[in-house]
């Protein structure tokens, strides 16, 4: 099938690459003139495991291209994965959705289906279908589309694997001939990630678009719920992983997405929850948990700073942290909300010297910490950018874990110690077993898990 995708973002990127290795013939659009260069080169604007191989072939084979000129796009499928941004009320902004519609609608010259990848407020299939009606009747046009709400549920970091291998494929279409028709093309189009196993879920487009949020709600929910329990497991003595183990084997709860830490961040949770709580205060339903739930987060994410504080004194000049993880989670360059930021953001503020190590986010949080107004040029001198986590480690009073890169599962507890003044370790993921920390002799500050002697 031949299909355009607009937006080179993350989202337009790995939908045009996996539809291109599905084999069809794709094109996609971006503005940004240097993005498309870098990107017929095989190189990425982002880091994501597998993506530019899967770039390179698709463009090599012929499948792929990048263009920023819409004429090429008169594909039957037309898919809008452009960003969403928040306002400043925290509402998701769909002009660049709209845009995406009245551009699709100007030139359209046959039945088109508009799909909907980014993540919308409900009711924007209705808006996009508005918007594309509106240029049709300028041009006096009499030409029939639809509308098709199909959200994407990808991680960053495995964002190819979940592509291929989605939990599920939702597809929101309108009701009437244009939306059976619609459905027909996308049946076939998701043909090859259904054929062993149905995976697509039908369903009008309201529901499409809130089923998306609610997915993200539900996470984000998790994570308050069980670092809830984790800071409660520390004043109690109980061992949270203890608890996780002993929860997820009831089915109903289930093992996964229950993991204890320093908080969760990434672009999507907390722009969806934001996005969702703005449209439910203006549906008239002020959405409680969902408040709870963000708060929670919040305070989560300050937490290994204020542990570092009670340990090592409220001014600590004169200290210095090694800090291994910048990105909001493993295999990623995005520090987006991330904890790590939040953390040296503390650090700094009190007066420490930090060095930190990521294996890739480097150039990312230089730049968002460069634009922290909280910290000054005297407080980002203090912050020492490690060639390596050991190189991080010396001088330092203590370690803190943020993100778990696998790298980080298995160090050389003995070279750790060596080069740490102090051996403590905050290990805001819970990394390491208290037991074998305490055998290695090092104190062991975890989430909802007691020292074990
Ligand atoms: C999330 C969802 O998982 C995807 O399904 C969704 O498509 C995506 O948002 C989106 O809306 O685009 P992502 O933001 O890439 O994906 O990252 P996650 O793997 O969900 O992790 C989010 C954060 O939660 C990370 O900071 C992670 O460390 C934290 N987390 C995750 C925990 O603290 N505990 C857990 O048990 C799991």
């Amino acid at each position: 099938m031949r299909i355009t995708v607009f937006g080179a973002g993350y989202v337009g990127l790995v939908t045009a690459a996996c539809l291109a290795e599905l084999g069809n013939e794709v094109l996609c659009l971006e503005r940004d003139p240097a993005r498309i260069a870098l990107l017929e080169r095989g190189q990425l604007p982002i880091h994501e495991p597998g993506l530019a191989e899967l770039v390179t072939a698709n463009v090599g084979a012929g499948r792929l291209r990048f263009s920023s000129d819409a004429d090429g796009g008169m594909a039957e499928l037309q898919f809008i994965a452009v960003g969403t941004p928040p306002d400043e009320d925290g509402a998701a902004d769909v002009e660049h959705v709209l845009q995406a519609a009245r551009t699709i609608a100007r030139r359209m010259a046959g039945f088109q289906v508009i799909v909907t990848k980014s993540t919308v407020p409900i009711g924007t299939a209705e808006r996009v279908r508005a918007a594309v009606q509106q240029e049709l009747d300028a041009r006096g046009s009499g030409l029939s589309f639809a509308v098709v709400s199909n959200p994407e549920f990808l991680k960053e970091g495995a964002a190819v694997h979940d592509f291929m291998q989605p939990d599920r494929i939702v597809l929101g279409v309108e009701a009437g001939t244009a939306g059976r028709r619609a459905a027909a093309l996308l049946t076939a189009l998701y043909e090859p990630l259904n054929r062993h196993h149905p995976r697509t879920v039908w369903m009008d487009t309201r529901s499409a678009e809130l089923t998306k949020y609610a997915a993200n709600a539900m996470l984000a929910t998790r994570i308050s719920f069980i670092n809830e329990m984790a800071n409660l497991a520390d004043l109690i003595g109980a061992d949270i992983e203890a608890v996780r183990c002993g929860i997820g084997a009831d089915q109903r709860i289930g093992y996964s997405f229950l993991y204890a830490g320093c908080g969760y961040g990434g672009s999507c949770f907390p722009k969806d929850l934001q996005a969702l709580g703005r449209l439910a205060s203006e549906a008239g339903q002020p959405l409680r948990l969902l408040r709870a739930v963000e708060a929670i987060n919040n305070d989560q994410k300050l937490m290994l700073g204020q542990r570092i504080l009670a340990r090592f004194g409220d001014d600590l000049h004169g200290h210095v942290f090694a800090v291994w993880g910048l990105a909001f989670k493993p295999d990623t360059d995005d520090v987006r909300h991330a904890s790590a930021l939040v953390l040296i953001g503390q650090l700094l503020r009190a007066n420490a010297c930090v060095a930190v190590y990521d294996p890739v986010a480097h150039a990312t949080a230089r730049r968002a910490l460069e634009q922290d107004r909280s910290l000054g040029p005297e407080a980002l001198a203090r912050l020492r950018y490690a060639s390596d986590p050991m190189n991080a480690l010396q001088g330092a009073d203590a370690l803190a874990i943020v993100t778990e890169w696998k790298q980080f599962r298995s160090p050389d507890w003995r070279q750790v110690k060596a080069l740490l003044r102090q051996p403590v370790v905050f290990d805001g993921r819970n990394l390491f077993e208290p037991r074998l920390m305490a055998e290695a002799g090092i104190e062991h500050h975890s989430i909802g898990r007691p020292p074990r002697a």
